[in-house]
């Protein structure tokens, strides 16, 4: 292997930088090129790559985001895509491809290796819901930022007699929305993977107060069956036989945008060092992630396209904690 190229993909996740700095890093260490594409697999299709030097990732890992910059690309889901970025990679003469990104992500990372390129994928999404790894790198910085939110509305619910619901990202794991409720302590939660209805959400929250609790806070994850809004609508139309109103933030957007926590950082390079000694092993086809405490490799056929669903037991020590 004499030179490679790496990719950020799908939602961008704080700690993407430092996956990148390290591919770039260790990859110059082991003698290789590397080359930074631009847009994800979008990018790649257009063959928008440029080489990369040390000190083009200097300064970047405490930052958000990625500089590499990320897309959702429909294109690259068909065919012909996916061999229009085989032919770009074979114009620059690339030889292995990093893939840094979610389950989405890495479908695509898939879908190349089985075209016979030499693909190595870095698990990373905010909503830690893949397969092959325990926890995805942007996964702690984002929940960080919703707790740092929950702390602040609590202060604001322990003032008025209201009802508070966050919405956090999430869309087909509850993950976020359900360590938010344990670590912050929400007195609810709602997750996509477990279905509630409004009347007993709105008990739970009346309850809270019955129990001479200073707030009543709900935790929502935006992939749940009962929406933020229907919530709202159900709470404005019962206001007098609830007794109190329900104020809504949507989190959105905030939550991939904070400065990478140390974890992150340290996740990022850990993963983005792995994938380029996989690609050195001639490992190609896994996934990168972090399995007891170190970095792991596993099959990205066993990984890619799946959703690692929240664990049930979780949803239950956050009912019993919200006592
Ligand atoms: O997959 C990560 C994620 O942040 C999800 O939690 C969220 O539903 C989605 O991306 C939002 O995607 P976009 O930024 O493309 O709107």
């Amino acid at each position: 292997m004499r030179r490679i190229a790496v990719l950020t993909s799908g939602g961008d996740a704080p700690g993407m930088n430092a996956a990148i700095r390290a591919v770039v890093r260790m990859g110059i260490a082991a003698g290789l090129e590397v080359y930074g594409v631009r847009n994800g697999f979008a990018g790649l299709m257009a063959g928008e790559m440029e080489r990369m030097t040390a000190r083009d990732v200097g300064g970047i890992i405490q930052h958000a985001g990625t500089i590499l910059r990320s897309a959702r690309s429909p294109e690259f889901r068909e065919e012909a895509g996916r061999r229009k970025a085989l032919r770009k990679l074979s114009e620059r003469g690339i030889d292995g491809l990093v893939v840094i990104g979610g389950g989405g992500s890495q479908s695509g990372s898939l879908a190349l290796h089985e075209m016979g390129f030499p693909v190595v994928g870095v698990a990373s999404t905010i909503d830690n819901d893949m397969y092959g790894t325990d926890i995805a790198i942007g996964t702690d910085t984002a929940l960080n930022i919703v707790i740092e939110a929950i702390d602040r509305l609590k202060a604001t619910a322990s003032s008025h007699n209201r009802g508070f619901l966050v919405e956090v990202m999430g869309r087909d794991s509850g993950y976020i929305a359900l360590m938010a409720g344990i670590t912050g302590g929400a007195e609810a939660v709602i997750i996509p993977e477990v279905d509630i209805d409004p009347d007993t959400v709105a008990k739970e929250l009346v309850d809270a107060y019955a129990r001479g609790k200073a707030h009543a806070l709900l935790v929502v994850a935006e992939g749940a069956k009962l929406s933020a809004d229907e919530l709202v609508k159900y709470f404005e139309e019962r206001k007098a036989e609830i007794g109190f109103e329900l104020r809504v933030t949507v989190l959105g957007h905030v939550q991939r945008g904070g400065r990478p926590t140390a974890f992150d950082r340290n996740l990022g390079t850990r993963l983005g060092a792995e994938a380029v000694q996989a690609l050195l092993d001639g490992d190609y086809g896994q996934l990168i992630g972090w399995i007891n405490n170190r970095p792991a490799r596993t099959p990205l056929s066993e990984v890619a396209g799946r959703v690692r669903y929240a664990d049930p037991a979780l949803y239950e020590l956050a009912r019993v904690l919200a006592r």
